[in-house]
């Protein structure tokens, strides 16, 4: 390795935090580069709200009746009790969806609030957005290849090609608003290989 090539990993010019982190590791303990993590990049965790991430009440918290029942979902990212949005990564995009209680397994309700339940929507198989909606199906579908889940079932993959469900976040419902009540459930995002 250069030294022009160590000195962009020790500046982290350009490049993403994982990349300045490996690059630490591959030059020694020596070498003070790994910065932590931006507040906003941190994963959500129980006391989060969920606010919408788009559209005219971006920003503003997500109730149960901003979500139609039956679908389609919206999609938001957690937010912390001092009001900073968790939007540093698009890892922490949610989708949430209200659906009638008694259609959900019994394992999707433990996570659920009011029949709303709400997963990592980020796809398993190459990570684009599970921002679409079948309304037929009433199932959660990946903007790229068309993967289906469903949100009745912990996200189950029921269609095209993703590899797993996506990650569950938990949640409880507080004066109208959903607040997270611990973390993802499972890995979010595609696993890449070796
Ligand atoms: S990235 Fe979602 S199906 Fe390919």
């Amino acid at each position: 390795m250069g030294e022009h090539e160590r000195e962009r990993q020790v500046c982290g010019c350009g490049l993403a935090r994982r990349e300045v982190v490996l690059g630490a590791a591959a030059l020694g303990a020596t070498i003070p580069v790994v910065a932590a993590a931006a507040d906003n990049e941190r994963r959500p965790k129980a006391g989060d709200r969920l606010v919408h991430s788009m559209g005219p009440k971006k920003g503003q918290p997500l109730r149960v009746e901003d979500l139609p029942l039956g679908g389609p979902g919206v999609l938001a990212f957690p937010m912390d009790p001092s009001g900073l949005v968790l939007d540093g990564s698009r890892f922490n995009e949610v989708v949430a969806v209200r659906l009638d209680p008694a259609s959900l397994g019994e394992e999707t309700r433990k996570g659920a609030a009011e029949g709303v339940v709400v997963y990592s929507s980020i796809c398993s198989h190459e990570a684009c957005p599970v921002n679409m909606w079948n309304d037929y199906e009433k199932m959660l579908v990946c903007s790229c290849h068309g993967s289906m889940f469903d949100p009745r079932e912990k996200a189950a993959v029921v269609f095209g090609p993703a590899p797993r469900r996506l990650a569950q976040l938990p949640v409880k419902v507080e004066s109208g608003v959903l607040v997270v009540t611990g973390p993802f459930d499972g890995r979010i995002g595609a696993v890449r290989a070796a």
